[in-house]
């Protein structure tokens, strides 16, 4: 008998991107992602606005992705939504909408942990002969706005955290940083792009002491404010003549502490397979950090496309995939959870 096809529409809308995709079989067909650009007069995301604009994003959004599928929302087998963690009010948006148009469809839902996304990434075919994925186990290296972590990865469902931030994130203190410079928000692709015309070796950052895989970057934040500080007392146009040199000398400091520490985990589980995720995974200093370890350690390294490294749908999508084929299906009274210990 003939297999039914499988398709999936993921929901993602943890934080600021209110984002829809459509998976047929575990092949990505579409992923819209509509991002809020409401938040960067306040240099950072604000809650109750981003919740407003998931509600204003979230049909379209959703419309969208199920017409550049080319099917009828009818054909959907099972939908994924983004359970948590996140922002209570903009999971809110997505939870609440994934469970009507479900109950409505009369099909399945599947909660996905939007980490768990972050690190699936990996496993998006945009292709039947796309095989680009790690094999387990494999190390990742997860690095975003709210998360910085080692995690050894067994199976899709099973995986240890080795270690990972006591403080801030990493792209927390990026943006911290860039916000103290005076840039723009997100912070993280405008030091990127400052990083690349400056010396990194201009400055020196305090660099954390903490033991095992745990990461820190709280302290590097401080001595990075302080030290500005202090030269701006000297010349108060102190950034804006070494913009690039600042950037670039904070990028490889953030890079030099997560290679440290990923280093060490590599060379202890003798896995060598590893992965990059989250947001920060876009950031060039850190992409060339792992080409080069790759070619010092003979590292397997597996970097996501860009439109994969931010928040987005089809990594929600492709863990729906792997629980649908699973049937681990979730109730339609499932709360949304915003810190992974809820
Ligand atoms: O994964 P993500 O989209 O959201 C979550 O935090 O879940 O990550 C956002 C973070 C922000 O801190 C942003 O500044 C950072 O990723 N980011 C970058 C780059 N692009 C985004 N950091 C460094 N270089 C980049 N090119």
């Amino acid at each position: 008998m003939e297999q039914k096809d499988i398709y999936i529409l993921g929901i993602e809308s943890s934080c600021d991107d209110t984002s829809a995709a459509v998976l047929k079989n575990g092949i990505l067909l579409s992923n819209v992602t509509a991002s809020q650009a409401v938040h960067e007069a306040y240099g950072g995301v604000v809650p109750e606005l981003a919740s407003r604009a998931h509600l204003q994003n979230i049909i379209p959004v959703v419309d969208q992705a199920i017409q550049r599928a080319g099917i009828q929302r009818e054909q959907l087998t099972a939908i994924a939504f983004t359970r948590g963690p996140g922002l209570m009010g903009s999971l809110l948006v997505g939870v609440n909408f994934a469970k009507g148009l479900a109950r409505s469809l009369g099909i399945p839902l599947i909660d996905v942990n939007h980490l768990q996304g972050h690190v699936l990434a990996h496993f998006i075919r945009e292709s039947e002969d796309d095989h680009s994925n790690p094999p387990f186990p494999f190390i990742c290296l997860l690095v975003s706005g709210g998360n910085s972590q080692i995690i050894k990865v067994n199976a899709y469902n099973d995986m240890q955290i080795l270690g990972q931030t006591i403080d801030d994130a990493a792209g927390e203190a990026i943006d911290k940083c860039s916000k103290v410079m005076g840039l723009g928000y997100p912070g993280g692709p405008i030091i990127d792009k400052l990083a690349r015309c400056g010396n990194p070796d201009a400055f020196q950052f305090a660099k954390p002491n903490i033991a095992g895989y745990d990461y820190s970057f709280s302290g590097l934040k401080t001595s990075f404010l302080y030290s500005l500080r202090d030269w701006i007392k000297d010349d108060p146009d102190f950034i804006e003549h070494h913009k690039e040199d600042l950037a670039a000398s904070l990028e490889k400091t953030i890079v030099d502490i997560l290679m440290k520490k990923l280093r060490q985990a590599v060379k202890d589980t003798g896995i060598n397979h590893v992965a990059v995720a989250g947001g920060v995974s876009a950031n060039n200093g850190l992409r060339n950090a792992f080409h080069d370890h790759a070619k010092r350690f003979g590292w397997n390294i597996y970097i996501p496309k860009f439109s994969y490294t931010t928040d987005n749908a089809a990594m929600i999508g492709i863990v729906g995939y792997f629980k649908y084929q699973d049937k681990e299906f979730c109730e339609i009274d499932a709360p949304a959870f915003a810190r992974m210990e809820n």
